[in-house]
């Protein structure tokens, strides 16, 4: 590092501390919430990964409504990030909100199905593919189903992953190649689980390096979004679906594609909309509104070879072999009262329409303020999602984005952000729009980042 770079590192780090202390400034009631939260909960929020926002401390909701949120010293933002996605239909979408009242009110669960759920089969098929499909809790539950089912169906143990993927609390996608090493993405623990054994992880967009990890014929599954959105946003080199999956049919590995992320493509995900054709496709988060949910569908042909191995039916045996997923609570009234209103009413092809247009437009704003600057950025939107990333052009792989990044910078701009009134996802540089999106609000977007580019050039930090 030359001086120079330190000088311009120390006065980054001096900007973090002046916008962590405006932040807490700002928000003495969720800095006092904060700090009372540490009495009972082992992170000192419900969940660990409520802690990991840039202001020091996380806000305090007070209302979410559409795409804004209030904390709890009245602070209104525009919210890009919508819950890392949960909140992709907005927050509090009427139809939602009427389907679960009723619902709640007739009974959330008890482990029987409601007629409810023939018209989400249905329409999860037209719209993602003529899939057999099983509801699950979370979008993790949903992957560790489909890797366990590429197992119990291909006999094999492993699952290969692309470096920077991140498909919830997955083991065996925890992996991530760094300097050229295969380790533990994020410093997370071991957790006694043998790696090597389980898991194979190669860059993105290297079809090459997928030949060779498939040669052996040992992968279950190959594990991928379609769009990398958990480490920057990387998009798929042109071919680079087809070879995937020629190259996993011919290794005779299922291919789950998990649009958990890519949902917000369109109405059917990525798939529908490039004409993927996954073995099994994973989604959840948006997919009921915000209420916990995952969903799973097998291609018929995966469906057939399980059933070969657990019959779908069987009259004789009430006690069925289960079949080590899912939960009680899955598939549950409520949740499914709650899909059919997003499907039905709230992710519709309008709706997309409209968030597309407004993602276009907060993307060309974006690009529009960095040319002005000069600043070697670059600013990638697929459909609703939009990422600005401070390096010159779109990442091929993990690798890429590894060896460009600056964390710093991304820590300066999410807590200037949240300063300004902006939420957006606290892991790198990523916005959603959802239905409620306005012009209004993608204009608030341009004028915050504006301001962004101007403090950090003028402190000479880029
Ligand atoms: C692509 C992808 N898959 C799965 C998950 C896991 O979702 P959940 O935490 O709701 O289980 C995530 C979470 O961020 C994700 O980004």
């Amino acid at each position: 590092m030359t001086e120079e770079d330190e000088d311009r590192a120390a006065t980054l780090e001096a900007l973090v501390d002046a916008e962590q202390a405006r932040f807490e400034r700002l928000r003495p009631r969720s800095a006092a919430a904060w700090r009372q939260g540490q009495e009972h909960y082992l992170y000192g929020t419900p969940s660990h990964w409520m802690r990991r926002w840039a202001g020091g401390f996380p806000i305090y909701v007070d209302v979410a409504a559409g795409a804004h949120v209030r904390d709890v010293d009245g602070f209104d933002h525009v919210d890009f990030c919508l819950g890392d996605t949960g909140a992709m239909c907005g927050h509090a979408p009427e139809a939602v909100t009427r389907a679960v009242t009723r619902q709640i009110s007739r009974g959330a669960t008890t482990m029987l199905p409601t007629e409810d759920s023939l018209w989400v089969g249905a329409e999860l098929s037209r719209r993602f593919g003529d899939c057999y499909w099983n509801l699950t809790t979370s979008a993790t539950d949903a992957n560790r189903a489909a890797i366990r089912i590429a197992r119990m169906i291909t006999g094999r143990r492993k699952v290969l992953v692309f470096s920077g993927c991140y498909h919830g609390s997955v083991d065996e996608a925890h992996v991530e190649i760094r300097d050229g090493h295969v380790g533990l993405r994020n410093m997370i623990h071991p957790n006694a689980v043998d790696y090597g054994a389980v898991a194979t992880v190669i860059e993105f967009n290297d079809v090459d390096a997928l030949e060779a990890a498939l040669a052996p014929q040992d992968v279950a599954c190959v594990l991928a979004e379609p769009v990398m959105t958990n480490l920057g946003m990387i998009p798929p080199a042109d071919g680079f679906h087809l070879a995937l999956r020629e190259v996993t049919r011919r290794a005779g590995t299922l291919l789950v594609i998990d649009e958990t992320h890519t949902l917000s493509c369109g109405p059917g995900g990525y798939t529908a909309l490039n004409g993927l054709e996954p073995d099994v496709l994973v989604a959840g988060k948006a997919i009921a509104g915000g209420i916990p949910a995952g969903i799973f569908g097998l291609d018929r042909e995966v469906a057939e070879r399980l059933w070969a191995v657990v019959p779908r039916t069987n009259p004789r045996q009430r006690q069925s072999a289960h079949l080590g997923f899912g939960g009680t609570l899955a598939g549950n009234a409520l949740t499914v009262a709650a899909i059919r209103a997003v499907l039905m009413d709230v992710l519709t092809p309008p709706a997309y329409a409209v968030m597309v247009e407004n993602a276009e437009r907060l993307a060309a704003d974006a690009r529009g303020v960095i040319a002005q600057s000069g600043l070697p950025w670059h600013v990638t939107q697929i459909g609703a999602r939009i990422e600005i990333m401070f390096m010159p052009v779109p990442p091929r792989n993990g690798a890429d984005v590894i060896a460009g990044r600056r964390p710093n910078l991304e820590t300066l701009m999410h807590a200037f952000y949240m300063n300004e009134g902006i939420l957006i996802t606290p892991f790198h540089g990523m916005l959603l729009t959802c239905p409620a999106t306005t012009g209004g609000d993608v204009a608030v977007h341009a004028e915050v980042f504006d301001r962004f580019v101007s403090l950090v050039r003028d402190a000479g930090v880029v």
